[in-house]
């Protein structure tokens, strides 16, 4: 079924993912973590998230969507760190660099419904993601909700590709097994999803 999903273990190394880490610390300072909320609910996601790129992802009571600027501080997003833009250029096999790069991170009690990835114009290029800190329990299926998921561990350093028929797939995070890393000092996850939001390089 899913032959175009990827999972490429450890291929951000110890050191690479401490980098990795700084270089996210820094935009965070910039650019907040702030809890999205449910379109039309209001009922907050047990995530907090922020972006980097020229646009971020966001979700509040009008909807899902993708904008220029965080919706809190107005400011425009903080650019994708290079060694994001260089892992996106060796794996993606698209001519151009990824738009969106959504900073996702779970305490050890948040988790994340299983859902589709379908808010942007294109889906020519696929989604790549990476995890830093505590390993998930990652859900995956097929292009309907009703699809047969499997469940595969995420540990920091994973990144998984989805393209081709996977860049549809149903997928979502059960929970975040605390205690299982030390990058994070006070423990949860980091997934950072980097993505194309419209055709073109
Ligand atoms: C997401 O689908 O936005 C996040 C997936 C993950 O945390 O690995
Ligand atoms: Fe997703």
């Amino acid at each position: 079924m899913m032959d175009d999903l990827k999972i490429l273990p450890g291929y951000f190394d110890a050191e690479a993912q401490r980098q990795l880490l700084d270089d996210i610390r820094t935009v965070v300072r910039a650019a907040p973590l702030f809890t999205p909320v449910m379109p039309r609910s209001g009922k907050p996601f047990s995530v907090r998230m922020s972006n980097c790129g020229g646009l971020g992802w966001v979700s509040d009571k009008d909807g899902y969507r993708y904008q220029p600027q965080h919706p809190v501080t107005g400011r425009p997003w903080p650019a994708i760190p290079h060694r994001l833009l260089d892992a996106w250029a060796h794996l993606a096999d698209y001519p151009g660099p990824p738009e969106a790069c959504l900073i996702n991170f779970y305490s050890s009690t948040a988790k994340m419904g299983l859902h589709q990835d379908r808010d942007e114009e294109t889906f020519d290029a696929p989604v790549l993601s990476v995890s830093l800190g505590d390993t998930a329990l990652f859900r995956i299926g097929g292009t309907k909700r009703a699809d047969p998921t499997r469940s595969v561990r995420l540990a920091s350093g994973d990144v998984v590709v989805m393209g081709g028929k996977a860049r549809l797939a149903y997928h979502g995070i059960d929970r975040v097994m605390a205690g299982t890393s030390s990058l994070l000092a006070d423990g949860g996850r980091i997934n950072l999803t980097m993505r194309r939001v419209t055709p073109g390089r």
